[in-house]
């Protein structure tokens, strides 16, 4: 894995803004998106940017099930705020989490990435090691999935939400296996209650007790951390 730190979450973003204007530099044409308070700094950049995403696709990672697009905590609605209002893609595919047919809709969102290999696959990770919504436990050669969320990721994200009854139970999000096969994946990390999650990413035993340890086994992984997030490394 490569490793850089960065002594805040500004410069730590301005520097993936230049990591992407690369990347499009190079030919990538599918972008792996996240969500979540990690990846806003760097939306923000991006859309104060020259970047020009008109003619390329993204495939989001996850939605929460029971969520309308037009939901304000819907991972729908979040991408349209804080990336998409600014920087278009030609297509954009998230998760349907108001789908009445959840079988067809892992269907078609297995069909969506065997359509489109992702070229470079963002991540977050939950205080749990988590990435997308693959809690602990995840099949580790998963394809999109129905998952249940854990009591920790339900409390972690109620600060989204009204109160913690307000939170999702279940999301569908793309699997592990799914993840590792894009070409190139960068996870991003910031703050001290993400230091063990980290450093059991990096040093850890490879085990879907902590799902993001399997990126040790991918060959392209970069990990953007503040210096709160690396300090057990
Ligand atoms: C959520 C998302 C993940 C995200 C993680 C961390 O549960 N499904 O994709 O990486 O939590 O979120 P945050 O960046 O808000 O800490």
């Amino acid at each position: 894995m490569d490793i850089k730190v960065f002594s805040n979450q500004v410069e730590a973003s301005a520097f993936l803004v230049d990591q992407y204007k690369q990347l499009l530099a190079d030919g990538a044409e599918v972008f792996g998106l996240a969500t979540g308070g990690t990846p806003e700094e760097f939306y923000k950049q991006l859309g104060e940017s020259d970047v020009d995403f008109s003619d390329k696709v993204s495939i989001n990672l996850d939605e929460y099930y029971g969520l309308t697009p037009g939901h304000p905590k819907s991972y729908h609605y979040y991408m349209e705020d804080k990336l998409f209002h600014n920087k278009p893609f030609a297509q954009s595919f998230i998760p349907k989490g108001d789908t009445d047919d959840v079988e067809a809709e892992l269907e078609r969102y297995n069909g969506v990435l065997a359509d489109h290999p992702i070229d470079v696959q963002l991540l977050g990770i939950g205080t749990n090691g988590h990435i997308g919504f693959n809690e602990p436990g995840s099949p580790i050669d998963g394809q999109t999935q129905f998952v249940d969320l854990t009591q920790a990721t339900i409390e972690a994200n109620t600060r989204f939400f009204e109160n913690i009854d307000d939170v999702p139970t279940k999301a569908i999000s793309m699997g592990l296996g799914s993840i590792m096969a894009a070409k190139k994946i960068i996870l991003i990390a910031f703050g001290d209650n993400k230091a063990d999650a980290i450093e059991k990413t990096v040093n850890g035993p490879v085990t879907t007790d902590v799902p993001a340890s399997i990126l040790q086994n991918h060959d392209d992984v970069t990990l953007v951390l503040d210096e709160a997030a690396a300090a057990k490394l």
